[in-house]
């Protein structure tokens, strides 16, 4: 076993021959170390009330799903192949419309394992706050949820991984600012926090890009592969919500006051600064800065990247961290207007117990959603000219 331990994390994508074949001798582990003061708790209550977090226990084991039977590996695109359907082709504009068809191709390969990369690490983010929240939640039931989503999480890695180094052979670093995020996160004392970082504001990011790719994708492994992950976030989310909306409740005005600070201030991050500024960059010969401007000033995005909130707002809203202080300051992104939706507090039960769906019927589902995010889009920006 080789570890080599570094101070931060690579910076070069790493690239994957086709089929790669790793034995344990040529493997090297890249470690980073993190510190963490947690408080841990045990819990000698072993009694069990049939409650949404019971519940959620339950489903989490039924529907657990196995990434090497379940997932149809045959069916994943080839380097050959574009990743997104042809009617998002049809819409691409800027400098990426003026290449030919093979470096377009090749653009886009890159651009969506720097995606899939971001969904990866974050994907072991959740693997280890998970594994954190077993020790730290203080109730028997949350201890025991949390291993099952630790599961789940660590499917999710595998997946992700496994799909970047098979179908695009690439892999790209962390995100300087999702790392930050996730070592503040994963760092902080506060087991609420953490809760409040990632079951809430990640992840409920992560499902609504998760379902873009769903839509958008050309491959049906991905769109498989995705779907299944998006079944399990769906219940991470919920749990996240019950569990906190009784929690904060207990803390002073001044306690909550900084988890809905410190809220804010991630989704600021997962907003405007998880953005794939290199690659453009480097194809291009456009500064970074020039892109990231460029991006921040372009409506369409704006309305696209705000959509992705239409979950976390109201989720935020149910558990109490929409004060009056933080409210200004999500009415200035444009925010406040997903906060009066249904919040994932109640839960669809029969969405979430239905057995899981197959690579065709996923498919069906692909291009209906596609068809009704259009739309939402189009309305959003025609009410933009008006
Ligand atoms: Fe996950
Ligand atoms: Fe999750």
């Amino acid at each position: 076993m080789k570890i080599k331990l570094v101070e931060t994390q690579p910076i070069d994508p790493r690239e994957f021959d086709l089929p790669e074949k790793f034995s344990p001798k040529n493997i090297e582990d890249i470690a980073e170390i993190f510190q963490t003061p947690m408080t841990g708790h045990y819990n000698w209550d072993y009694s069990d009330a049939d409650t949404r977090i019971k519940k959620l226990y339950e489903l989490g084991k039924e529907l657990n799903w196995d990434g090497s039977i379940d997932l149809d590996w045959s069916q994943g695109i080839g380097r050959d192949e574009f990743p997104v359907k042809a009617e998002m082709l049809a819409r691409l504009e800027g400098p990426l419309s003026m290449l030919d068809e093979k470096d377009r191709l090749e653009y886009m390969r890159h651009d969506q394992a720097w995606a899939l990369s971001q969904f990866l690490h974050g994907e072991q983010g959740a693997l280890l706050v998970a594994s954190q929240l077993v020790s730290c939640a203080p109730t028997y039931q949350a201890k025991l949820y949390a291993a099952s989503q630790t599961f789940d999480e660590a499917r999710h890695v595998e997946v992700f991984a496994r799909y970047l180094q098979r179908i695009h052979g690439l892999e790209y670093p962390c995100n300087k600012n999702l790392k930050a995020l996730l070592d503040k996160t994963l760092t902080d004392p506060r087991w609420d926090l953490k809760f409040i970082g990632m079951q809430i504001v990640i992840e409920g990011l992560a499902l609504a890009a998760f379902q873009t790719t769903k839509e958008t994708s050309n491959c049906p492994l991905l769109r498989q592969l995705v779907h299944y992950v998006i079944r399990d976030e769906a219940r991470h989310v919920t749990f996240g919500i019950n569990y906190l909306t009784e929690f904060l409740q207990t803390l002073t005005e001044e306690e909550l006051e900084d988890r809905a600070q410190f809220a804010y201030e991630a989704c600021v991050v997962m907003r405007n600064r998880i953005l794939n500024t290199e690659l453009p960059a480097k194809w291009f010969g456009i500064s970074e800065e020039e892109i990231l401007e460029t991006v921040m000033n372009n409506e369409t995005q704006d309305i696209f990247n705000n959509l992705l909130f239409n979950r976390v707002m109201p989720n935020l809203k149910k558990i109490g961290l929409l004060t009056d202080k933080v409210l200004p300051l999500y009415e200035k992104l444009g925010l406040l207007g997903f906060a009066d939706a249904d919040s994932d507090f109640e839960v669809d039960w029969a969405v979430m117990t239905k057995p899981l769906e197959s690579s065709k019927e996923i498919d069906k589902q692909s291009e209906q959603e596609l068809k009704v995010s259009q739309k939402i889009m189009e309305e959003a920006t025609a009410s933009l000219a008006n």
